[in-house]
């Protein structure tokens, strides 16, 4: 069956799906976007991931004809037409399509996509193993608070990944220190204690950062919000990372050094696995 995508108002097979060539999507990355993920038929957390693209629409100033309950809708909508079980709906909204000039166009209307798609769940093999990262010297914008579409920063880190054979990179910020993973935040545990960097342009407020710090209050290990070195990150004790796809992501090596004891720690797995009762509760 061919996916069905939603674009500007129409359910079409992916092979009619399309938007204008003159989308400032297209042609300047002018748009931004949200991923949610399906489990068992429902989605984990949409509302929380609709208001953020609200949110993040807003920073741009995409004025959006669309209320939350109407993205939310949609989101259902293309979900149930892809009888989505386990995946992602991507949601994607540019400002339109115009004549190529950088600033806005005096009236055109935004353009909004959504599809599903496979998740990026990592292989077992590395759930049960731990991921292995490189660093990578942070060449983003200082706007990484909102989820924009021009992602060529993250495209290339991700490459790099690839080109070494490891499973991600950590964005390492010259003057701030490490501040998430190339699709995810960072988490490190050291000596009873979890430290995440805190809210700033130089990271994604993840939902499910939001949600690992409330289950860390749940499993009553202490957490601190604070800027940290790369040396931090290899003194650890254990070092996590955290998205809709990955959940909670064990990195038991960084650079080629081990972290630990080189395999995934209890701290992780207790998180991963109250993460996974709320996926339970909210999707079962
Ligand atoms: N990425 N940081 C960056 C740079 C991200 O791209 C993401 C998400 C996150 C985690 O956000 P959340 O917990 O809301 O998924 C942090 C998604 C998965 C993507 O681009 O596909």
């Amino acid at each position: 069956m061919e996916r069905i995508f939603y674009v500007n108002g129409k359910y079409l097979p992916a092979s009619q799906a399309v938007v204008s060539a003159e989308d400032r999507g297209f042609n300047f990355g002018d748009g931004v976007y949200e991923v949610v993920h399906w489990y068992n038929y429902q989605p984990f957390l949409l509302e929380e991931h609709v208001e953020r693209l609200i949110q993040s629409a807003s920073v741009i100033k995409i004025d959006l004809p669309w209320s939350k309950e109407e993205l939310i809708d949609i989101a259902i909508e293309t979900a149930k037409q892809n009888n989505l079980k386990d995946d992602y709906i991507y949601m994607q909204i540019s400002r339109g399509a115009a004549i190529r000039q950088h600033s806005f166009p005096d009236s055109t209307q935004p353009t909004l996509v959504m599809n599903s798609q496979p998740s990026a769940k990592p292989a077992k093999e590395i759930i049960q193993k731990g991921a292995r990262v490189i660093t990578i010297p942070d060449i983003r914008w200082l706007h990484c608070d909102i989820k924009a579409l021009s992602a060529l920063a993250n495209v290339l880190a991700k490459q790099a990944a690839k080109e070494h054979s490891v499973d991600d990179v950590l964005y390492d910020r010259a003057g701030v220190g490490v501040v998430e993973g190339g699709s995810s935040n960072i988490f490190y545990y050291k000596e009873g204690k979890l430290y995440t960097p805190p809210l700033s342009p130089y990271i994604f407020p993840g939902i499910t950062r939001a949600k690992v710090i409330e289950v860390a209050k749940e499993c009553n290990i202490p957490l601190e919000e604070k800027v940290f070195s790369l040396k931090e990150v290899l003194d650890a004790d254990e070092v996590m990372l955290a998205s809709t796809g990955y959940e909670v992501l064990s990195v038991t090596e960084v650079n080629g050094q081990k972290i630990g004891r080189g395999v995934p720690g209890d701290i992780s797995k207790e998180l991963l696995q109250t993460y996974t009762k709320h996926v339970k509760e909210a999707c079962y």
